[in-house]
């Protein structure tokens, strides 16, 4: 599939999309989201792809939602299209996970997008922020959720009333990203971490990824009964039998994704 605004490709078993915008900074734009939902669903359907890194330039991950396509548009317009959810909410349905990595500029949309992955490594030149109230609007993709549900209320409040933008070692103490790496062996990382993950048995990731999610909708009571529905579930699968016995005989185990 020939792509505009990204570049797709596959790395072994994990699939590698780029935002690649960079006369604009990567800015997210309606065909961007277009092409990166289809990206998106492309590898969610390839059963060689196990995981997928997602990633901008060294320069902007992405510096937000396109201002120039949103300037002029009105309530009524953006209402009746749902401007932000349509397409952008994909990036949340994916079963497979999803590794950011972030070098330069993760922005409005770009921080928000960042956020709807399952983990973020940084670059070290990375800068995250929700700058939208110094255009005179507000996070609208997530952003004052997700950022408080991850770092808290009074730096996330801090970051959107202000606009400020956080460094990669400040959004790894506040725990906004996992891991903070050199900006130049980013996407390299991310592929290897993607491929360890890749190479695990499939449906477990899955589940994993289901339950560390549920966290973030239940009481912790209905949080924990749900895991431990899917743990006992795991015992019902090939995967679970031959990841154990590797274990005891002392090899490496062959999942079979069953
Ligand atoms: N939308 C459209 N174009 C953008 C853009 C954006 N979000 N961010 C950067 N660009 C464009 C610039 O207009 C510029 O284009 P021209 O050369 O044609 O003028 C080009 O990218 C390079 O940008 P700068 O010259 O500004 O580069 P810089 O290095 O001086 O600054 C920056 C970089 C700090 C990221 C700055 O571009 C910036 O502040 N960008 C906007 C950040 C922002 O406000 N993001 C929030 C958007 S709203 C949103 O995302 C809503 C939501 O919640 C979904």
């Amino acid at each position: 599939m020939a792509f505009e605004n990204i570049t797709v490709e596959t790395r072994g078993n994990v699939g590698l999309i780029t935002l690649n915008r960079p006369q604009a900074m990567n800015a997210l734009c309606a065909a961007l989201i277009k092409e990166l939902g289809q990206a998106l669903d492309t590898f969610e359907a390839d059963d060689s792809v196990g995981a997928v890194v997602l990633t901008g330039s060294e320069k902007a991950f992405a510096a937000g939602a396109d201002i120039k396509e949103m300037a002029s548009r009105g309530y009524m317009d953006v209402y009746l299209s749902n401007f932000i959810t349509n397409g952008w909410e994909q990036i949340t349905k994916c079963r497979k996970p999803i590794v950011a990595a972030v070098a330069g500029f993760a922005l409005g949309g770009g921080c928000e997008v960042a956020m709807m992955c399952d983990f973020i490594l940084a670059g070290d030149n990375a800068k995250f922020g929700q700058p939208e109230i110094t255009i005179g609007t507000i996070p609208g993709a997530g952003g004052t959720q997700r950022l408080t549900r991850a770092i808290g209320k009074s730096k996330a409040m801090e970051m959107c009333l202000t606009g400020r933008m956080m460094d990669a070692a400040e959004a790894e103490r506040a725990g906004l990203v996992s891991r903070v790496i050199p900006a130049a062996e980013l996407v390299d990382e991310a592929v290897k971490v993607a491929g360890k993950i890749a190479a695990l048995s499939r449906p477990i990731v899955m589940l994993c990824k289901e339950s560390v999610n549920a966290a973030f909708e239940t009481t912790l009571t209905q949080g924990i009964t749900f895991e431990r529905r899917l743990f006992h579930s795991t015992f019902s699968t090939e995967d679970q039998k031959e990841g154990m016995a590797a274990f005891v005989e002392k090899r490496k185990p062959a999942f079979k994704n069953r």
